[in-house]
């Protein structure tokens, strides 16, 4: 009986470490399909992952703190830490949970940020993921989402961690379609684009919703009915940013590309390719051609569960 206690006893220990990746999103497709009095728009967008991500790590600690580190952490210097979206996640699950906000939390950041693959929005949501095992936690879904799109509006999506239809301002996620293996090169010209600048520049009529229903059988099928439907943020960001234009055409160019289009609010661009292979032979090639931009090959991802999460 002692013997038995110990063991059910220790399984139900909370951990004292955790580890989450924060995959970058990619909007495979992007209506804006009304603005709302608030000035948010409603959109419509097909959402898959990359398994390129950044990584939360939280401990058991007796205060909150963050420390940030990684190849693209200095993007973040000018930001005053309390801001951060990992700390606010932090803040805002503790007091919907009844417990103390305390946690030490790293984040390796990897991924480019201001750049339309959701990065803030995935270390959010990462910290949320993380802390509700941390802290033994457990909050109805309707909670999480509405707690999550306070702290932005792709948060929901990212927290979701699937390849889904997002409608609403970010917040309404419909499963998508069963998508077919393909790969994915994402390209950034390391210039940071303001998503608000960027919606505010958008002209012209709504478009309207035209969500994926049938799924596509294979990637060249995904390419086709991906290439009746837009990013209607590519023309506004384009001409806030004139480097996607040339990041784009790159990867137009690149062998064996099935699709380029960008991805979010910009500016990173993504090719889709059939294989891994190809995309990570594209990928050394723009990567030659252009050390300035970042680059980087993974297979499409329709669910964030299967990431690993690398140190
Ligand atoms: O919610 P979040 O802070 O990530 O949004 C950043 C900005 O992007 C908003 O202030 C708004 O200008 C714009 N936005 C929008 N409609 C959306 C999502 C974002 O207008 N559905």
């Amino acid at each position: 009986l002692f013997l038995f206690r110990a063991v059910s006893g220790s399984m139900s220990l909370a951990p004292s470490l955790v580890t989450e990746a924060a995959c970058a999103k990619v909007n495979l497709t992007l209506h804006v399909t009304g603005c709302r009095p608030d000035g948010y728009h409603d959109l419509e967008s097909l959402v898959v992952f990359a398994a390129l991500h950044d990584t939360l790590i939280a401990e058991t600690s007796e205060t909150l703190t963050l420390t940030l580190e990684g190849p693209t952490a200095g993007a973040l210097a000018g930001e005053s830490p309390a801001d951060n979206i990992v700390l606010r996640a932090a803040r805002m699950l503790a007091r919907a949970g009844g417990v103390p906000p305390v946690a030490r939390l790293r984040l390796i950041k990897r991924l480019p940020v201001a750049a339309g693959i959701g990065g803030g929005s995935a270390d959010g949501a990462a910290a949320l993921r993380a802390l509700l095992r941390l802290w033994q936690i457990s909050l109805p879904a309707d909670t999480l989402n509405a707690l999550a799109r306070d702290l932005g509006a792709d948060v929901p999506v990212c927290l979701e961690g699937r390849a889904v239809t997002m409608t609403g301002v970010g917040e309404v996620l419909t499963p998508a379609p069963t998508l077919p293996p393909a790969a994915l090169v994402l390209v950034n010209p390391r210039k940071p684009v303001a998503t608000p600048a960027v919606f505010k520049a958008r002209t012209g009529p709504f478009s309207p919703a035209a969500p994926l229903t049938e799924a596509p059988a294979t990637a060249q099928d995904l390419a086709d009915a991906l290439a009746r439907r837009t990013n209607d943020l590519a023309a506004p960001a384009r001409a806030l940013e004139p480097a996607i234009d040339t990041v784009l055409a790159a990867l137009e160019a690149s062998a064996g590309v099935l699709l380029a289009r960008m991805s979010g609010s910009g500016a990173t661009c993504f090719g889709l390719y059939a294989s891994l292979e190809e995309a990570e032979a594209a990928a050394l090639a723009l990567g030659a051609a252009h050390p300035e931009w970042w680059v980087a090959a993974s297979p499409l991802v329709d669910d964030t569960r299967a990431v690993t999460p690398v140190l």
